[in-house]
């Protein structure tokens, strides 16, 4: 029998795959472990099942080292995870690969039709008793039908927005480092961004992507053009976009992610025609419960010897 921590609570039934082990943790009232706390753990425990909030840096896994065998993160995202570190002490680091692609899509697509039809502001104006009838030059937003996306990154949840894109008559245009052979495929950014009408974000946070949307490609940007952001909030400058959109320099924006989470920009959260959501990108019950399990039945695997297709660090 192994000893798991599982920082915090999991949708019902994602404990399932670690039936036999010891499960230490959540904290009660499920608050988060501290950093420290992390450290300290790291070293009494076989393997860490985590969420994307919790830091696993090369303190916590070094810590680890000798006792610690698998990570595993309840996101397909592992920014918050230092995979360098984890395979330099032989630590398996997993994922949830494939099980969230079409939650977040729906996602991705909901934030491309609010911002662009400013449903939140309308929303919030009638909530607030700002509404007194039908106007003809109210709330004027732009067509999501259409008009022509831009899709950077084109994994598996680039190309489900593709696909729901098509059901919108959208022009799809994508671009990825490495040229996809796929119709739509722009090989420069910048050029990517002049031509569309919506850009939807879906490439993984860490260092190669920080700031990849800053203040000069916003600018090469239409005015009329809105910003759809599902992935990881480090890929934008926020205080460059939070500028653009008071300055009406961009037209709209829908954000789930942002760069210093659960913080959001001061001068996002009054931005004009902006829709902020608390990355919810991948919360259906259904998807979440999926998430979990995947995670924990691949420490399960790992813990009996075996390999899980969804590692991203061997040990
Ligand atoms: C992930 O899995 O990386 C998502 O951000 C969670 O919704």
């Amino acid at each position: 029998m192994a000893r798991v921590l599982v920082t915090r609570r999991l949708p019902d039934g994602g404990l399932e795959p670690l039936a036999g082990h010891e499960v230490i943790g959540p904290k009660p009232g499920d608050a988060p472990y501290s950093h420290g706390e992390l450290v300290a753990l790291a070293g009494e425990v076989d393997a860490i099942v985590c969420l994307l909030t919790d830091r696993v840096d090369a303190r916590v896994l070094e810590a680890g080292a000798g006792r610690l065998r698998v990570v595993a993160n309840v996101a397909v995202g592992y920014d918050n995870i230092d995979v360098a570190a984890a395979a330099k002490h032989r630590i398996v680091v997993c994922n949830t690969p494939g099980v969230l692609d079409e939650t977040t899509a729906d996602l991705a697509f909901a934030l491309i039709l609010a911002a662009c039809r400013l449903t939140s502001t309308a929303e919030t104006d009638l909530r607030a008793g700002r509404w007194h009838g039908w106007g003809i030059t109210q709330y004027l937003g732009v067509d999501v039908h259409g008009a022509t996306l831009g899709i950077v990154g084109f994994g598996r949840i680039g190309r489900a927005v593709a696909r729901r894109a098509a059901g919108f008559s959208m022009q799809v245009l994508h671009h990825t480092r490495r040229p996809t052979g796929h119709d739509g495929y722009v090989a420069d950014l910048d050029e990517l961004l002049a031509r569309v009408d919506v850009v939807t974000l879906h490439v993984p946070g860490g260092a190669d992507t920080h700031h990849l949307i800053d203040a000069r490609r916003l600018a090469l940007m239409k005015p009329t053009a809105v910003l759809v952001n599902t992935a990881r909030g480090t890929v934008v400058d926020e205080a460059a976009l939070a500028d653009a959109l008071h300055a009406g320099r961009l037209f709209a924006a829908g954000l789930d992610v942002y760069e210093h989470e659960p913080r959001v920009h001061p001068r996002l959260m009054d931005a004009p025609r902006t829709v902020l959501l608390p990355h919810v990108g991948s919360a259906s019950k259904r998807t979440r419960t999926i998430m979990a399990t995947t995670a924990t039945a691949a420490v399960a695997t790992v813990l009996a010897g075996g390999t899980p297709a969804n590692v991203v660090a061997a040990g």
